[in-house]
């Protein structure tokens, strides 16, 4: 009884040390593996071995990821922020398993940051936007930072936008240039006078998450018989693109991929395109935005021949027709109405003349005039 109160007593103790918290599945009195531990700063799980065992692995949240080294530790890559589960297990020899959690949940876990995503958009810019934890205490805030996964450097999120309860809910930096793309960890914390808030993060590099604006034309030439449009779409980081063009010639629309940065056309007629473009040396790329619809007007294309010979019949028809219909209406005129003869009078003629000259001189001396007058006016 006195044994089985101490041993509890010690095992709280273990529990409550800040970097470890055994806790066995299998009630081994002697365990082969003991005071399973996490060393942040060199990112290892360890432990102490006893015993004769060939091999060990190492899983997070239940996702075998490493063989052990030596028998005696896993190295991760990356620790996330918010509290993960570490476990080991023997896999030949005496069977044990053990899990740790690291870091610590403190406070509730839905307290943290929900939906965290971050976007690369408009070339410069950086978003990430998150929803407020749904057990988040009232007063809670949270914060963003950036933090490159190789170098450790770190960057505080500045332009906050809050939500209608001044709760910081997305985030913006305004300048990817000063920011790293390797692989990135986005962080929201909290804080609250409450509870503590969990940390909330994702890891990405930039390119990953970058949402293409649009392709813009950067050059378009047309005639009769032959088009070239071409365009270019900006980015900080890849050049190697494929676009996506959706295409109308008339009733006939067409979606076409490509990794050229040009659409050549050959008897082009009047017609309108859109582009959109992604990332190529990307394993899931999403598509950027289409870019405004393009119309050119390249032409008539040739007609068939057949064609052309009856609109040639028909316009000469036609011609015929209104010629006849003419000579026919000029005849009856010239029946009803005879044409007066018209004396030719040179004085009456010259004053008329003058008067329209006088007239006229008159008129654009009033015109100054006029406008003075409109413009006092107002
Ligand atoms: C450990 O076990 C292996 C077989 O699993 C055996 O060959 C070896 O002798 C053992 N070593 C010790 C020190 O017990
Ligand atoms: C941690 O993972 C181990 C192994 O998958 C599992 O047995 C244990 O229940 C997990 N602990 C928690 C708190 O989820
Ligand atoms: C492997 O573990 C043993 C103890 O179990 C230790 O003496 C040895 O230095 C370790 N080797 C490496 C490369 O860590
Ligand atoms: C997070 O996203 C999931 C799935 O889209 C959604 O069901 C959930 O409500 C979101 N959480 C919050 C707090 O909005
Ligand atoms: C949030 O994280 C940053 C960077 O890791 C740290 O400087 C800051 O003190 C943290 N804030 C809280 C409330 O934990
Ligand atoms: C259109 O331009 C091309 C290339 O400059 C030329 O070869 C072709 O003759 C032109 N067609 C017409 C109808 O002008």
């Amino acid at each position: 009884m006195g044994a089985a109160f101490a041993m509890a007593f010690l095992w709280l103790a273990v529990c409550l040390t800040p970097v470890s918290c055994l806790l066995q599945t299998d009630q081994d009195p002697h365990p082969v593996i003991k005071n399973l531990r996490m060393d942040p700063e060199r990112k290892r799980m360890s432990w102490d071995l006893h015993g004769n065992v060939s091999q060990i692995w190492c899983f997070v949240n239940s996702r075998r990821v490493h063989k052990a080294q030596n028998n005696t530790y896993c190295k991760f890559a990356h620790i996330p922020c918010q509290a993960t589960n570490y476990s080991v297990s023997v896999t030949q020899g005496p069977p044990f398993s053990g899990w740790i959690q690291y870091p610590k949940l403190e406070g509730k876990a839905r307290a943290a940051a929900e939906n965290l995503t971050c976007w690369v958009h408009d070339v410069d810019l950086l978003t990430c936007s998150w929803a407020v934890g749904r057990e988040a205490p009232r007063d809670a805030q949270y914060h963003l930072y950036l933090e490159n996964l190789h170098s450790f450097q770190k960057w505080p999120c500045s332009q906050y936008r809050r939500d209608e309860w001044g709760t910081n809910v997305e985030c913006r930096f305004d300048d990817l240039s000063v920011l790293s793309p390797e692989l990135n960890r986005f962080s929201v914390n909290g804080s609250s006078q409450e509870s503590p808030i969990p940390c909330s993060e994702i890891t990405k590099t930039l390119h990953e998450i970058e949402r293409l604006t649009a392709p813009t034309i950067t050059s378009a030439w047309c005639n009769q018989t032959y088009s070239i449009v071409q365009w270019q779409v900006r980015s900080h980081f890849r050049e190697d693109f494929e676009y996506e063009l959706e295409m109308q010639q008339g009733a006939h629309l067409e979606h076409k991929q490509t990794e050229d940065n040009f659409l050549k056309l050959s008897n082009p007629g009047t017609y309108t395109v859109r582009i959109r473009a992604r990332h190529t040396a990307m394993l899931a790329p999403s598509w950027g935005e289409w870019s405004a619809q393009e119309r050119f007007v390249c032409g008539r294309a040739p007609l068939p021949v057949w064609l052309t010979s009856l609109l040639i019949a028909l316009g000469t028809l036609l011609a015929l027709g209104l010629v006849l219909l003419l000579c026919r209406r000029y005849a009856v005129m010239q029946q009803l109405f005879p044409p007066i003869p018209h004396v030719k009078d040179p004085i009456s003629d010259h004053l008329q003349n003058e008067r329209m000259m006088a007239w006229e001189e008159e008129k654009q001396q009033e015109c100054p005039v006029a406008e003075v007058q409109i413009l006092g006016e107002k």
